[in-house]
């Protein structure tokens, strides 16, 4: 471990699929449902709605908020992927910068971002790391903002004994291949509200879509197989993330001492699921260059990623030039009547000087292969110390 592994249990449930003939939830299948059922109940939430992709889950939990054109949504600055399921909603990102020892949203810096616009808040647990949720959630309640917790790297991690989806109105799940819980591709929205489930059913293909058209919608149904493999994997996952915080732990030991790399960890509050290992090079400080930090790197051959995009989320093509769908939305849209330059350098600071700096590695894989790398990096770090 942490490897992952496709057996008979995956088989046998895919053939339950495939005797019944019916690969589609949409014709009576009964294995997305299941699928949904089992999910939620394991991240404690009341209920499960299966998509396709992260992203679809994303795009329709913004919908579901009320944010469309003219609207404001709250963001993190270090993935894009919040801004683009608000910019795919017409809506426009308004970024947060984050907290530069945990990598997350700084929630002290949040009230000063809500305007009359603000309909929704997107906040990401990156790297598996829990944000200090709680405290999210009370701003944004006080405010009347729907929250979208994207918990894409964080299955199973938990903050003051909830799981990470549970805290704000929807949860969002990527099941694509890189992540905790990988299917192929996939996604799952968690949530306590029934009505909120109805409203992002919608876009999971329910079968109401399907007769007359009410409103516009998109078909983001999750196929029975792929369920049928998500019952399995979930099965297996709490032993996949023991191995994935196993891993991190080698990685953590490799810098341990070392007065130049910071380790973003948990409180005691939170559990962190490690979908990547992560940490921050601060050598600049101490007179160690970031290039003599990536030529050590290259030296010992270490399987450890500096920079990540090497840019702020809005500093992305599509966000600084303001690009979105090819006319002037969703950034200049004539309904928006908010600020005109949304996005000047020095917007995140945190942010934008973070970002160059992160250390990533991925944390599935050989474990013995991860120990040689952990080695790597441990003696890549005493070269220059
Ligand atoms: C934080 C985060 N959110 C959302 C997504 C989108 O996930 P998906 O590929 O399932 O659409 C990703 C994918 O890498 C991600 O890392």
């Amino acid at each position: 471990m942490p490897q992952r592994v496709f057996g008979e249990r995956e088989l046998d449930l895919v053939k339950q699929v495939l005797d019944t003939g019916m690969l589609s939830g949409l014709g009576g299948g009964q294995m997305t449902p299941r699928f949904e059922r089992e999910f939620a109940t394991a991240v404690g939430a009341q209920y499960g709605v299966a998509m396709n992709a992260a992203m679809s889950v994303l795009h329709s939990a913004v919908k579901v908020s009320g944010a469309g054109a003219g609207d404001e949504v709250i963001c993190d600055p270090i993935v894009v992927f919040g801004a683009v399921a608000t910019m795919y909603n017409n809506a426009i990102p308004v970024f947060v910068d984050v907290d530069p020892a945990t990598h997350c949203m700084n929630p002290d810096l949040i009230e000063a971002k809500i305007t009359e616009r603000t309909k929704a808040l997107i906040v990401t647990h990156l790297w598996g790391l829990p944000a200090q949720i709680d405290r999210i959630v009370e701003i944004a309640r006080r405010h009347n903002v729907f929250v979208i917790e994207d918990c894409a790297h964080s299955l199973f991690a938990s903050y003051k004994g909830k799981q990470t989806g549970t805290w704000g109105d929807v949860g969002s799940f990527s099941f694509q291949m890189s992540k905790q819980l990988g299917l192929g591709d996939g996604g799952m929205a968690v949530t306590n509200s029934e009505q909120v489930r109805d409203d992002l059913a919608l876009n999971a293909g329910a079968p109401t879509f399907q007769a007359v058209a009410h409103a516009l919608h998109w078909n983001y149904r999750m196929t029975e197989t792929t369920a049928a493999i998500g019952v399995a994997q979930l099965e297996r996952a709490a032993g996949y993330i023991a191995g994935l915080q196993a891993v991190a732990k080698m990685y953590n030991d490799a810098v341990a001492g070392c007065d130049w790399i910071a380790v973003p960890k948990p409180g005691p509050e939170a559990t962190h699921t490690y979908h990547l290992w992560a940490a921050t090079f601060r050598g600049d400080e101490k007179g160690i260059t970031l290039g003599d930090f990536n030529d050590a790197l290259a030296r010992f051959e270490c399987g450890v990623s500096v920079g990540y995009t090497g840019m702020a989320a809005y500093k992305h093509p599509l966000i600084a030039e303001r690009l979105g769908y090819g006319k002037v939305c969703p950034l200049g849209c004539p309904l928006y009547d908010g600020a005109n330059n949304l996005y000047p350098d020095g917007l995140c600071p945190v942010a934008e000087d973070l970002v160059p700096r992160i250390l990533l590695a991925y944390t599935f894989g050989d474990e013995e292969a991860h120990k040689q790398s952990a080695d790597r990096l441990h003696q890549a770090v005493q070269s220059l110390s």
